[in-house]
């Protein structure tokens, strides 16, 4: 069957430079704490760079995941059943991917990621690996109403969330996200994600802040892209990383830190920022089993089955579209 064909839901001007990417450089760098969506991370340096995160030996997550999904195969293809379309949300390089896939016999696979390169390169891959499963990729921003295939409209859908990614959300953003997606994937579909737990902050802190200086050099990225594709002439060399623990939140933030007073413009627009003040690039909130449940719920999502057994904590969490009931 193979990759059938490719949906393209990103928007670039005639320069080919993305529109929404710019409109979200400027307006987070006008904020008084300069911000910028971490979803601008991956480009294809930057999604080669998140490879090589997952692969460090401080940065657990992955692996935890992998380890939970391993060994509960069975007991996660049971609660799910076969015949599902798996639709993936930020499916990146799809590296977990077969191991859902093998356990839980699909009808049909969507992956659908932001990096349209990235996505190809991976839906090429699994398809070698399925021959016979039918691959609908599509290069979307999964935070956004994404177009599903037509061709899975009548197939029961299980939405397909690993990584943690939730966590990159704010509460309430998160919640937008399970809600359009219950939307989305319809009445009686169910949702396997992934959510990391909150735990020792040190163990926390190393793993987004690694000594060889991988994920470093994965947030600097996101000011080189800017000088790259958006005209930006910033001194990319005047920042450094800071990965730190807000336990109000319950995140870790992520920020670059300017090392000295500078100025710098992205596209003739000048921007100034003191020594010491910092662009926030990422969160990623950690959850306690009540909490993961609370959000889900929140979201339109009942939790059904939970495995959590990994060192260091994750969660991986199936949950089902829950039918609205106004009372009691
Ligand atoms: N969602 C993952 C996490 O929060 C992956 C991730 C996103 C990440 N941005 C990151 C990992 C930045 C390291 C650094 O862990």
């Amino acid at each position: 069957m193979g990759v059938v064909r490719n949906l393209r839901q990103v928007s670039a001007d005639d320069a080919g430079v993305d529109i929404a990417f710019r409109a979200d450089v400027h307006a987070g760098l006008s904020q008084d704490q300069k911000a910028i969506p971490a979803r601008w991370f991956y480009d294809a340096t930057g999604s080669a760079l998140f490879e090589d995160i997952t692969a460090l030996p401080e940065y657990y997550p992955t692996r935890s995941e992998t380890d939970l999904l391993t060994r509960h195969a069975a007991d996660i293809a049971a609660a799910i059943g076969p015949a599902r379309a798996v639709v993936e949300l930020g499916s990146g390089s799809s590296t977990k991917t077969p191991l859902l896939l093998d356990a839980i016999d699909p009808a049909a696979y969507v992956p659908v990621d932001i990096s349209g390169d990235f996505l190809r390169d991976s839906a090429e891959a699994l398809a070698e690996r399925f021959p016979r499963l039918a691959i609908y990729p599509v290069e979307a921003d999964f935070t956004q109403r994404v177009e599903l295939p037509r061709e899975i409209c009548a197939l029961p859908k299980l939405g397909f969330f690993p990584g943690s990614t939730i966590g990159n959300m704010v509460a309430r953003s998160a919640i937008d996200l399970l809600r359009n997606w219950r939307a989305a994937l319809g009445d009686g579909s169910l949702m396997l994600i992934g959510i990391d737990r909150i735990k020792d902050i040190g163990i926390l802190e190393t793993a987004y802040d690694d000594p060889a200086g991988v994920t470093a050099a994965f947030n600097l990225n996101l000011l080189e892209r800017i000088n790259r594709e958006l005209g930006g002439d910033i001194a990319v060399e005047n920042f450094s990383h800071r990965a730190v623990w807000d336990d109000v939140h319950a995140r870790i933030e992520m920020h670059l830190v300017a090392a000295c007073e500078m100025d710098f413009t992205i596209d003739g627009h000048a921007y100034h920022m003191a020594k010491g003040e910092t662009i926030h690039s990422e969160n990623s909130h950690k959850y306690g089993p009540r909490d993961a449940n609370l959000l889900l719920r929140a979201g339109g999502w009942t939790p059904i089955a939970t495995w959590d057994d990994a060192e260091p904590a994750f969660a991986l969490i199936l949950a089902k579209a829950t039918e609205f009931r106004s009372a009691p």
